[in-house]
């Protein structure tokens, strides 16, 4: 039996995140092992600790459902930075028994006494007012979530998929290096919330460094008061009170009947055909739609001709890439407006895309988006069931504050709203409208996992973390597995481009080789070259051989058995 485990990457630096789209500052070693090989299960987590708090529940007899929970509470602790049970999240399930295919959506929304000029002072749009504060904080969905996903397709009770999570979060675990690098990175601001400083920074204020030991004993504490009811005892119980008490007494607009009134939503999954494979991914709000537009204007492209990350090949992505982001404007809520994604997905509006991807005219420019944190992972069990993740509190530690007693971090979600619906912007006013806030809303997210089959079943899975740069990355890395057949491991490590039609700018990993840069200058695109874009990972699916690997980019664990 071919068993295999990868290695924690060890970055040659540290990671941090700098602006908003190079994610993460450190030259990863794309010589470390980031690819794990398994027979009967696989676990790709952006932690090594998560991933192994999946298998356990593999290899206790759980699901891949079970699993993916499990992965993400684990992960919510030791990558807290990126997500955790003050968040939200997507589930893109495959159900091998039923054949079937489902979308659970469980991303925050806005609070019920939000409003679209919230964010608006003095007749200006203040953008900080949505994030680093309390009014950035949106209705937690992360365990409505993961309780809707066991309810309907679990088999283990949440005390037994929550025991890796407690475990680590009360026992402590070491510090990543790309954790430490966010920690050193935010000290100053995490210095001004208690519950940071007291759990994430050494007591002389200072950052630690990867391979400390950090305890969340009060997060552990509250993973465990959930029981076996998790929906009643945080969103109608203790954990309830707390945070509706925190956040009266500073200000914020969450309330208890935010919190009862939260429901996940398990929504129809959305596919379009490539090159005979059929792609799943999340609907609206999700930008899944955004990538299988992509998908299929590069649909019959006969790319394996031009050669992996070729530069006929990228100057094609990058046009294809920015008519995609274009589109994304269309996207938003389906709950609030109208988002016609059989429209958008439909053969007429790809080949219109199509079109002016490869006869480009001057186009409106979507706003550039802005985007840290978030975790994605992904799970295969013995019985072909595949669950892919995302999760996120939105920013690096969200909100930058936490409830103290609960060890709960809060998200900063509501940035991902249009924060300044009707500002001076000509040429996208209706994508801001369709994204802009309202009560009970949920904002556009990038957060895009995707599932692939052929004939009908799983060949691949893939998502990622990293703003934008996942919609870019998935598609990458999708194309690299379904075009250029590279196993899972080159396909995440191939170097990677972002182009999100505004700013103007094709984004460039410098470790794509000098002779491709200097051709798509001379090309005409204007480059910014930054060390690393977002984190993707991935999984091939074949009977008794699933190859898995995480991204060295932002570093975590790909574990099979
Ligand atoms: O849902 C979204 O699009 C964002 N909240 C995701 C943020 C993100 O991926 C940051 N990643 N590193």
């Amino acid at each position: 039996m071919a068993v295999s485990k990868a290695v924690m990457l060890m970055p040659r630096g540290i990671q941090v995140c700098v602006v908003a789209l190079a994610l993460f500052t450190a030259t990863p070693s794309y010589a470390a092992d980031t690819s794990a090989v398994g027979v009967h299960g696989m676990v790709v987590s952006e932690s090594e600790d998560a991933a192994r708090a999946g298998v356990e529940i593999l290899k206790q007899g759980g699901n891949a459902v079970d699993a993916a929970v499990a992965t993400a509470l684990a992960v919510g602790v030791t990558n807290p930075a990126a997500c955790g049970i003050g968040g939200g999240g997507f589930m893109l399930i495959y159900i091998a028994k039923a054949h079937a295919f489902y979308a659970l959506d469980y991303r925050e929304t806005a609070p019920l006494q939000a409003r679209p000029d919230m964010y608006m002072r003095n007749g200006k749009p203040d953008e900080d007012l949505a994030r680093d504060g309390i009014l950035g904080v949106a209705v937690p969905g992360e365990i409505a979530g993961i309780d809707a996903a066991l309810r309907r397709f679990g088999t283990m009770k949440f005390q037994q998929i929550a025991a890796p999570a407690e475990k680590l979060a009360g026992d402590g675990y070491a510090a990543s290096p790309h954790l430490a690098g966010e920690i050193a990175q935010l000290a100053s601001k995490l210095k001004n919330d208690p519950g940071l400083s007291q759990v994430f920074l050494k007591p002389d204020g200072s950052a630690p460094k990867a391979g400390d030991m950090i305890v969340e004993k009060n997060l552990a504490a509250t993973l465990k008061s959930l029981c076996d009811d998790p929906v009643r005892n945080f969103y109608h119980g203790q954990v309830a009170s707390a945070l509706v008490a925190f956040m009266k007494a500073r200000g914020g607009l969450l309330s208890a009947a935010d919190l009862t009134n939260y429901r996940p939503d398990w929504r129809d999954p959305i596919r379009r055909r490539y090159e005979g494979y059929e792609v799943y991914a999340m609907p609206p709000p999700s930008s899944g739609g955004v990538v299988l537009e992509m998908l299929g204007a590069l649909d019959s492209g006969h790319l394996a001709g031009l050669g992996v990350n070729s530069p006929p090949y990228l100057a094609r992505l990058i046009e294809v890439m920015r008519q995609g982001f274009i589109d994304r404007e269309r996207y938003a809520d389906p709950d609030f407006i109208g988002v016609d994604v059989q429209k958008l997905l439909s053969d007429t509006n790809i080949q219109q895309l199509r079109e002016r991807a490869l006869h480009p005219k001057e186009m409106r420019p979507p706003p550039a988006a802005h985007d840290h944190g978030t975790s994605n992972l992904l799970v295969v069990d013995k019985d072909g069931n595949v669950v892919a993740l995302t999760t996120t509190i939105n920013t690096v530690f969200g909100a930058k504050m936490s409830v103290p007693a609960l060890g709960l971090i809060l998200n900063d979600e509501m940035d991902d709203f249009a924060v300044a619906p009707g500002v001076p912007n000509a040429y996208h006013l209706e994508g801001e409208r369709a994204n802009e806030v309202r009560p009970g809303k949920r904002p556009l997210s990038s957060m895009t996992p995707i599932i692939v089959t052929k004939s009908g079943v799983p060949v691949m899975t893939t998502g990622g973390s990293g703003g934008p740069t996942i919609v870019s990355g998935v598609l990458q890395v999708a194309l690299n597995i379904l075009a250029f057949h590279l196993d899972a491991a080159s396909a995440v490590a191939e170097p990677r481009i972002h182009e999100q039609a505004a700013p103007d700018i094709v984004i460039v990993e410098q470790a794509m080789p000098p002779a491709t840069r200097s051709a798509l200058e001379q090309m005409g695109y204007k480059l910014k070259v930054v060390p690393n874009l977002g984190a993707v990972g991935a999984i091939t699916i074949a009977p008794a051989n699933l190859r898995g690997a995480f991204d060295p980019r932002k570093g975590g664990g790909a574990i099979g058995y």
